[in-house]
C-alpha cells in the first residue's frame, strides 16, 4: 500500500501497481472525428506518451510497458506507417538525449529488423545506454506481436535444446527467452478507445494481469484517467487462482 494524495486534498491507500502496461489506442478516430488525418492523432498520441510516462515515474512505478506498433499494423497504408516510424524516430532520439539525465532506463520489445537501419541504431544505443542506469524503465513495444514473440522463444530454446546448451522447459525457463525476460508480468492492463481486447499484446505475460478499460481516445488520455486506472485496480482482489 502507498499513500496517493487525492486532487481534493484527501489522502488515500492506493495501491500504486508496479507494472502498467498501455495499449495506447485511438489515434485514428481522434484525428477523424476532427476531420484531421490519422498521423494527426499519432503525433498527439505521442505527445500523451510523453506527458503520462512521466507522470507513471513520479508515482513511483517501476515499469511501464506501452504498444506502440504491432506486427499486424503493416497491414495500413504505406503513408500511414510511415509518419508512425517518423515519430517513432523522433521520439526515441529525444528520450535518448533526457534518459541519463531523468534516469529513464529504455527497454524495446519486438522485432527489429524490418524498421529502418537509423530506428535500429537507436534502439541500439538506447538500450546499451539503459545498462547503466537504474530507475523507472519504459519498455517500448516496437513491431511487437504476442504470438511472434512466443514463437521466436520456441525457436530460440529449440535451437539451445538440440545444442545440448539447455535442459527440459518450465514456465520460468520460457519466460527466459521472451523480450521480456527478467521484467515482472504487468500488474495492470490499460486499454482506451473502447476496444475491449488485447490485440495480440503481452499474451503471455498478461495472464494474471487486471483489465481496465476506459472509452476515452489515447489522445485525449490524462494523468486523471491513469489515477482512476490505479484506484480500480487498488480495489481489485488478486487472487492467482487461491482463495
Ligand atoms: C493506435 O491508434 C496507434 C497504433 C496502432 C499505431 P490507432 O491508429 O489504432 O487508432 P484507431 O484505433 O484507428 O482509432
Ligand atoms: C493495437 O491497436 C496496437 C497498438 C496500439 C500499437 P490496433 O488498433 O492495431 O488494434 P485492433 O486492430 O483494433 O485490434
Ligand atoms: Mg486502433
Amino acid at each position: 500500500m502507498r499513500l496517493f494524495k487525492r486532487k481534493a486534498g484527501r489522502a488515500e491507500e492506493l495501491r500504486i501497481p508496479r507494472h502498467i502496461a498501455i495499449i495506447m489506442d485511438g489515434n485514428g478516430r481522434w484525428a477523424q472525428k476532427r476531420g484531421l488525418p490519422r498521423s494527426a492523432g499519432h503525433s498527439v498520441g505521442a505527445e500523451t506518451f510523453r506527458k503520462i510516462a512521466t507522470y507513471c515515474k513520479n508515482l513511483g512505478l517501476e515499469y511501464l510497458t506501452v504498444f506502440a506498433f504491432s506486427t499486424e499494423n503493416w497491414k495500413r497504408p504505406a503513408e500511414e506507417v510511415a509518419s508512425i516510424m517518423a515519430l517513432l524516430e523522433k521520439y526515441l532520439l529525444e528520450a535518448i538525449e533526457k534518459m541519463e539525465k531523468e534516469k529513464i532506463r529504455l527497454h524495446i520489445m519486438g522485432n527489429l529488423e524490418p524498421l529502418s537501419p537509423r530506428l535500429c541504431e537507436l534502439a541500439a544505443y538506447a538500450t546499451e545506454t539503459s545498462k547503466k542506469l537504474d530507475g523507472f524503465q519504459v519498455n517500448l513495444c516496437l513491431n511487437y506481436g504476442g504470438r511472434d514473440e512466443i514463437v521466436r522463444a520456441v525457436r530460440k530454446y529449440a535451437q539451445e535444446y538440440k545444442n545440448g546448451l539447455v535442459g527440459d522447459i518450465d514456465e520460468e525457463r520460457f519466460g527466459g527467452y521472451l523480450y521480456s525476460a527478467g521484467i515482472p508480468d504487468p500488474d495492470l492492463v490499460i486499454r482506451p478507445s473502447g476496444e475491449l481486447r488485447l490485440s495480440n499484446f503481452l499474451i503471455w505475460q498478461t495472464a494474471y494481469s487486471e483489465l481496465y478499460f476506459t472509452d476515452v481516445l489515447w489522445p485525449d488520455f490524462t494523468e486523471a484517467e491513469l489515477d482512476r486506472a490505479i484506484e480500480a485496480y487498488s480495489k481489485r482482489n488478486r487472487r492467482f487462482g487461491g482463495v
